[in-house]
């Protein structure tokens, strides 16, 4: 009995010791390529292998990237397109020739390790899609079998929105719409075909919805003093990260997947943003990519409160700063480069430079709410850039909201004096003014920013900027 206790023991614990080998704590960068002003792919590789990143996620198969990859130690992430989805989720022939044209070429040369089929499909496309997304993960699955590829795990990114409730973490749960058709058959996929379940976790986010009941030390992994101890479980939280991703534990562990591994497919923190934006700067972004990489990569792993030890895995958001992704601000600068390839601060991602090794920052100065006005204004490169677009612009943000452009019609009180320039920066700041609340932005395929000079023009008093 005991000699078989005992051999056992030792059997455990060379399957955990082979299991964390096989998945050490690494880190690696998220190549996202939406900006007109990017390195090329070679630059690009030799800067993610200056960052130490051990691991690259990209949001397609480019087959210039998986070439500049080859024979590097760089594990890959690709991803299979959300728009085909649905196609290959009826049919295998599709899925193989997918496999066959976007991974075959390269593999195994390329260290290609995790195909991830779509981005966020049920944050960002509607139900046929998301009904599609299993059908399709077990196809491509299927595929990869076909031509003999085992060291591929298959998966797909989630936001944290495909859960309802989070808090307390022990309270984490799917969303009902989707928790009995779409997560239930996903984590039985997962499971048996022991891959991980991808999220995309953003404390940022998190926080700058609710600054004053969140705190930020707490969400930088900086508080010593303040923590959160669930009442149901009694386990004790220090950082709002380990909050997050326990959530995601217990929402599995309701649908009966308790053991299924998490990877952490994005996570970071902006670097800049706009001014109503809070807390969107190099010096959190330093201290919140510094100190998620330090956990990360922490040998022993440290792991979470529920799941203490265990290793997670990960990709930090992003490569670059990307000048022509849309929405907010923020999303144009989650960058660890700018795209001359130039540092926004120095970091590690091996984790194996000491904190106390870098240079001090420079201070944040927007971690309280921004008070003063602000408006949305052509951009400088597109006073000079291509009118024909700018004119597009004009007439689409007229074209939202009520009698947004009214005030510059022939006759109206701003009509004079008359230039396209003038016109495009009163339609912006007027559409902004109306739909910000609603989730419009000051982005117009980058001919708009911010600004919080009163462009002088006596009509920007008409819609008060905030
Ligand atoms: C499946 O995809 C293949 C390859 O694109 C195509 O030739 C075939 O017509 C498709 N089958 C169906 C039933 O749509
Ligand atoms: C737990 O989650 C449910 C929704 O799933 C929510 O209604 C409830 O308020 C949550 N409990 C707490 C204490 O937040
Ligand atoms: C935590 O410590 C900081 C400074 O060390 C102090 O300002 C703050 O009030 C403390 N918070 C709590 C909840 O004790
Ligand atoms: C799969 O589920 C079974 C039953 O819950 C569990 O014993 C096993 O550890 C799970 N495997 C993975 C990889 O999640
Ligand atoms: C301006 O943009 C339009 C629409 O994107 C494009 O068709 C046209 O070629 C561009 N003109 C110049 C000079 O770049
Ligand atoms: C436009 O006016 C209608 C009716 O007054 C109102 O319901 C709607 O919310 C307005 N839209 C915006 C963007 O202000």
């Amino acid at each position: 009995m005991e000699v078989g206790a005992f051999s056992l023991f030792v059997v455990l614990c060379l399957l955990t010791s082979s299991a964390s080998a096989e998945f050490s704590a690494k880190v690696g960068v998220n190549f996202g390529q939406l900006g007109n002003n990017l390195p090329t792919t070679e630059r690009s590789v030799e800067l993610i292998k200056s960052l130490q990143a051990e691991r690259v996620k990209i949001y397609d198969a480019d087959p210039k990237i998986l070439t500049a990859l080859r024979n590097t130690d760089i594990q890959v992430s690709i991803m299979v397109p959300n728009e085909i989805i649905i196609d290959i989720s009826t049919n295998q022939t599709l899925a193989d020739q997918w496999v066959h044209t976007n991974l075959v070429p390269f593999y195994p040369d390329t260290k290609i390790r995790y195909l991830l089929v779509g981005n966020e499909i049920i944050s960002s496309t509607t139900k046929p899609t998301w009904l599609a997304l299993v059908p399709a993960m077990r196809k491509i699955k299927n595929a990869l079998r076909t031509h003999r590829i085992h060291k591929v795990k298959v998966g797909t990114p989630s936001a944290m929105d495909v859960l309802q409730s989070s808090f307390p973490p022990s309270n984490g749960s799917f969303r009902s719409d989707i928790a009995g058709p779409i997560m239930k058959p996903m984590l039985q996929f997962l499971n048996r075909t022991k891959s991980f379940f991808f999220v995309d976790v953003y404390p940022y986010f998190a926080w700058a919805n609710d600054p004053n009941n969140i705190n930020l030390d707490y969400t930088l992994f900086q508080s010593r003093n303040i923590t959160y101890t669930d009442p149901n479980t009694g386990l004790t939280y220090t950082n709002l990260f380990d909050q997050m991703i326990d959530a995601l534990v217990f929402a599995m562990k309701r649908l009966g997947y308790p053991d299924i591994r998490i990877f952490i497919a994005e996570t970071g923190w902006p670097n800049g943003g706009d001014f109503d934006q809070i807390g969107a700067n190099i010096y959190n972004a330093a201290t919140y990519n510094r100190n998620v990489v330090k956990k990360l990569t922490a040998k022993p792993p440290v792991g979470t409160p529920a799941r203490p030890g265990s290793v997670l895995p990960a990709f930090i958001f992003a490569l670059y700063n990307e000048n022509r992704k849309p929405g907010q601000g923020t999303e144009r600068h989650f960058g660890l480069l700018y795209p001359s390839g130039k540092n926004i601060y120095p970091i590690d991602l091996s984790g194996e430079t000491p904190l106390s090794e870098y240079a001090p920052l420079p201070a944040p100065e927007n971690n309280n709410p921004y008070k003063g006005k602000i408006w949305c204004v052509v951009a400088k490169e597109a006073m000079r850039g291509n009118k024909t677009e700018l004119a597009a612009a004009l007439s689409y943000a007229c074209s939202q909201g009520n009698k947004t452009c009214a005030a510059i019609q022939p006759g109206g009180i701003c009509s004079r004096p008359d230039s396209l320039v003038r016109r495009a920066s009163f339609a912006f700041s007027s559409y902004w003014a109306q739909l910000k609340k609603a989730g419009g932005s000051c982005y117009f395929n980058g001919l708009a920013v911010q600004t919080n000079k009163d462009p002088s023009m006596g009509c920007y008093g008409l819609f008060k900027g905030e």
